[in-house]
């Protein structure tokens, strides 16, 4: 079985990627700077490069990804992404540690999917999929992500001091960690 388990919540699916997903995603996401400002990579330019991506994770369900796509329930609309092997994070199976990391469009912020999909995650990685302790990662200047993490029930543990430059301001910023263990579920 897939490693990125199809997950509902009350109002979002979790689930794979498919080929057909990649206008969806180019528009409601991958292209908009917004969802870019704070993440690694900048907003794709076209939906060739959208459509590359999609493929490439497609791919790598087979190597045991945990990659999901997420879409509303009632309308099966691509609001955003949610992932523990895609981009910067680290899967680490032998100590049962899994970094994610989540981006959604910005015309769907505000609305609390990105809590709601985070905790549907935490729950499957912790219960389910075998980890101890999953991990999120945010840069100072972006606290939405921070009060997310929060939400979902992860503690704030490290500072990492200056290990980010902000793309917006240009300034340094710290790496705040934050995580929940399995007991604290
Ligand atoms: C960060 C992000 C995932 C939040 O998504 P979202 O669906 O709007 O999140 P939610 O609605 O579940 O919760 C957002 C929370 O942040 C709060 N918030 C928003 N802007 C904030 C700010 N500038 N400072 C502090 N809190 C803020 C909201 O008020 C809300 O908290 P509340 O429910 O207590 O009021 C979304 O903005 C995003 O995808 N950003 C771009 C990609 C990104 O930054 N990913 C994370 C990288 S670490």
């Amino acid at each position: 079985m897939s490693n990125t388990k199809r997950i509902e919540t009350a109002r979002l699916i979790l689930r794979e990627y498919r080929i057909e997903d990649v206008e969806q995603v180019f528009i409601n996401w991958a292209s908009d700077p917004l969802c870019c400002q704070f993440l690694s990579f900048e907003p794709h330019k076209d939906l060739t490069e959208t459509k590359k991506n999609v493929q490439n994770w497609i791919d790598n369900y087979d190597n045991g990804s945990f990659d999901w796509v997420i879409e509303t329930k009632d309308n099966h609309e691509i609001v955003g992404s949610i992932s523990v092997t895609n981009g910067h994070c680290a899967l680490d199976l032998q100590n049962g540690i899994a970094e994610i990391g989540y981006c959604f469009g910005s015309k769907f912020w505000g609305c609390g999917y990105a809590t709601e999909a985070l905790r549907a995650v935490i729950e499957y990685l912790l219960t389910e999929a075998g980890m101890y302790l999953v991990e999120a990662r945010h840069i100072s200047g972006n606290p939405a992500s921070g009060r997310v993490m929060q939400k979902a029930g992860m503690k704030k543990e490290a500072v990492l001091r200056g290990r980010r430059i902000n793309k917006v301001t240009k300034e340094r910023n710290d790496l705040y960690v934050y995580s929940i263990t399995k007991d604290e579920l």
